[in-house]
């Protein structure tokens, strides 16, 4: 069973559009899925009660006030958390994932608060220990706009700021971030077929394929990377 986490501390950066995408696409594909939504807003629950009942089914958990255990036959749960976590309801919630997806907005604010985010991250023992994996994907990218430089000298920018930490930490976040290659592993543009799939209780994936090309070409990297050995930590291969 595959544990995906979307997760970031700012609000509105897409934690729930790319969970109901990962939900929906993985359905499409005849894999047995749970959303399980953390989020008191209820986001991801709203999304499935407008899917249509002719499409592959996903199960939900209403996971911020249900326990209800996620079936043994499960493929994929897909976890959708509040923005804001931090401390140790950040770390109880990191716990329950293998995988973790940090989708960050392309503006200096949002990816400076991401690889504050990140680093506190590392310092839940989890991601030190290397029990999770962590890739951030830039989202809601406008087309041609320079986000992978902006990214790249900021997150630059910063390691040389955290040399004053822990050194094992650091030693860690220099891996963590050179793991990442680029800093992000997708890049996914801003687009209105993501409000018009959300509307629908669908995900892009199940539109007509000619709308949302550019789209799926776009996923293509990050849903290599959740197939890849790379987004599984050690244990749980
Ligand atoms: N790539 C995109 N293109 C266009 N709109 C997008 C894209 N990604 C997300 N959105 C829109 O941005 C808004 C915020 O996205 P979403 O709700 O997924 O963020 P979130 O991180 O779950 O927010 P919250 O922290 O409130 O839970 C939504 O209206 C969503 O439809
Ligand atoms: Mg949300």
């Amino acid at each position: 069973m595959r544990k995906i986490m979307l997760l970031n501390a700012k609000g509105g950066c897409g934690k729930s559009t790319l969970a109901t995408n990962l939900a929906s696409y993985y359905a499409s594909q005849g894999r047995a899925v749970v959303i399980a939504d953390f989020d008191r807003q209820g986001s991801s629950m709203e999304w499935l009660e407008a899917r249509p009942r002719d499409r592959p089914p996903i199960r939900g958990i209403a996971a911020w006030r249900d326990t209800a255990r996620v079936p043994r036959s499960t493929d994929y749960v897909i976890m959708d958390v509040p923005a804001g976590a931090h401390g140790p309801d950040l770390t109880a919630l990191v716990r329950r994932a293998q995988t973790l997806i940090i989708p960050v907005l392309p503006s200096p604010t949002d990816i400076r608060a991401a690889a504050h985010f990140i680093h506190e991250m590392l310092l839940v023992g989890k991601i030190v220990r290397d029990e999770t994996r962590v890739a951030v994907v830039a989202n809601r990218v406008r087309e041609n706009s320079s986000i992978q430089n902006t990214m790249e000298s900021v997150l630059n920018s910063l390691s040389i700021s955290y040399s004053t930490l822990n050194t094992q930490i650091y030693h860690n976040l220099e891996r963590f971030l050179s793991r990442l290659r680029i800093p992000f592993i997708a890049t996914l543009r801003e687009s209105q077929n993501y409000l018009v799939a959300d509307a629908r209780g669908l995900g892009i994936f199940d539109l007509t394929h000619s709308q949302v090309a550019r789209d799926i070409e776009q996923w293509e990297p990050l849903l290599k990377w959740i197939e890849s050995k790379r987004s599984i930590p050690e244990p749980a291969r």
